[in-house]
């Protein structure tokens, strides 16, 4: 065992590799109270990909009065060109409407993630809007990004409950997850907003989904910590064969509309279970700790990641406690 990295046991019935899809600048910082200089959003962008991440969702093209800090949307995507990321490296972008989508084209956006609520009050308290009209802006949206040659990717909210409304069906989320796949989402993000999911759930929704003709292979997850279940749900998404994972640097986020929603599962804890598990992501798990300590300290304040706080504490379990 090397100090710093878990032991590989891989276990039969899981994903060879895994994508992890960082939300850190995006997710993570739209959250934070305070608003992180566009150059420092754009030098963590490049750490980031520096540590193998390579799809990383730069940012927000959402209203700058309802999110202001993703006001620099605009300035930040061309800040990310002539940096040192590889080529495949890609950068999706939030978009809400067609408006943040002729944005986003404008600073250069190649990928765009669009975003619906599975319930009625997020779909008001998120989008200022219903659901019926939020999907039909949605549709339009998207259809404009496929005709501009745009990769698409879908969020569905409140997939696992809503702090207004409680429990959400799974065929009231199954609905939404289908109209987004045949409006043109290559992908699917099943998102767990205020972070109360369970693995049973996660597996339910999912075989769910497969029934009503959304392929495993279209779906991602997006799991919030505020019960402490990231991990587990994680761990019933690879078993019913999830390959795409998000995941926020250091544990950043949360989402400004839905008050109970916490920082996004940790990408280093994520890193370190995938990796024990002997799951490829090709990410440099020290190098990715070294970043979110770097942000943090911007932050002025810890990153709630248990992973990045055992390894920048200097924490190590030695092989001899381990295997003795
Ligand atoms: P609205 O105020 O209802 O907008 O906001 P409107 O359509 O009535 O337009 C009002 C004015 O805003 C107009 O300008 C528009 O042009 C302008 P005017 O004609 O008055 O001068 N406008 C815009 N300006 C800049 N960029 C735009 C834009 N759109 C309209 N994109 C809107 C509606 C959807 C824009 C607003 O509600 C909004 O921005 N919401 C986003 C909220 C948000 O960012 N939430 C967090 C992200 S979602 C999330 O975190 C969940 C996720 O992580 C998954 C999970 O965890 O579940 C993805
Ligand atoms: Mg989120």
């Amino acid at each position: 065992m090397i100090p710093g990295l878990p032991q590989r046991l891989g276990q039969h019935g899981l994903p060879q590799r895994v994508t992890v899809y960082e939300v850190g600048a995006r997710d993570g910082l739209q959250n934070e109270k305070a608003v992180v200089p566009t150059s420092a959003k754009a030098e963590f962008i490049e750490r980031l990909g520096d540590a193998g991440l390579w799809m990383i969702e730069a940012t927000g093209f959402v209203h700058p009065k309802w999110v202001p800090q993703l006001a620099d949307a605009d300035a930040l995507l061309p800040q990310l060109a002539g940096r040192g990321f590889t080529e495949h490296t890609r950068f999706p972008v939030l978009v809400p409407n067609r408006r943040g989508l002729v944005r986003a084209a404008a600073a250069g956006a190649k990928d765009v993630a669009v975003f619906a609520s599975a319930t009625e009050t997020f779909a008001a308290k998120n989008l200022n809007s219903t659901m019926a009209d939020s999907m039909a802006e949605i549709e339009a949206t998207l259809q404009q990004a496929l005709a501009r040659g745009m990769r698409t990717r879908g969020y569905v909210s409140m997939c696992f409950g809503d702090p207004w409304e409680g429990p959400v069906p799974v065929r009231q989320v199954a609905d939404v997850v289908v109209r987004l796949a045949e409006a043109g989402c290559t992908q699917v993000s099943l998102g767990d907003t205020i972070g109360t999911a369970t693995p049973g759930h996660v597996r339910t929704l999912i075989d769910a989904l497969e029934r009503r003709g959304v392929p495993r292979d279209r779906l991602a997850v997006h799991f919030h910590d505020t019960y402490g279940q990231a991990l587990a749900n994680t761990y019933a998404a690879l078993q019913a064969g999830i390959a795409t994972v998000d995941a926020s640097a250091g544990g950043l986020g949360g989402c400004p509309y839905a008050e109970s929603a916490t920082g996004n599962l940790a990408t280093e804890d994520l890193v370190w279970m995938l990796d024990g598990l002997g799951i490829t992501t090709g990410v440099d798990l020290r190098k990715l700790a070294d970043t979110s300590g770097w942000m943090a300290a911007i932050l002025g304040r810890p990153a709630p990641s248990r992973t990045v706080q055992a390894l920048t504490k200097g924490t190590r379990v030695s092989t001899t406690t381990v295997n003795g």
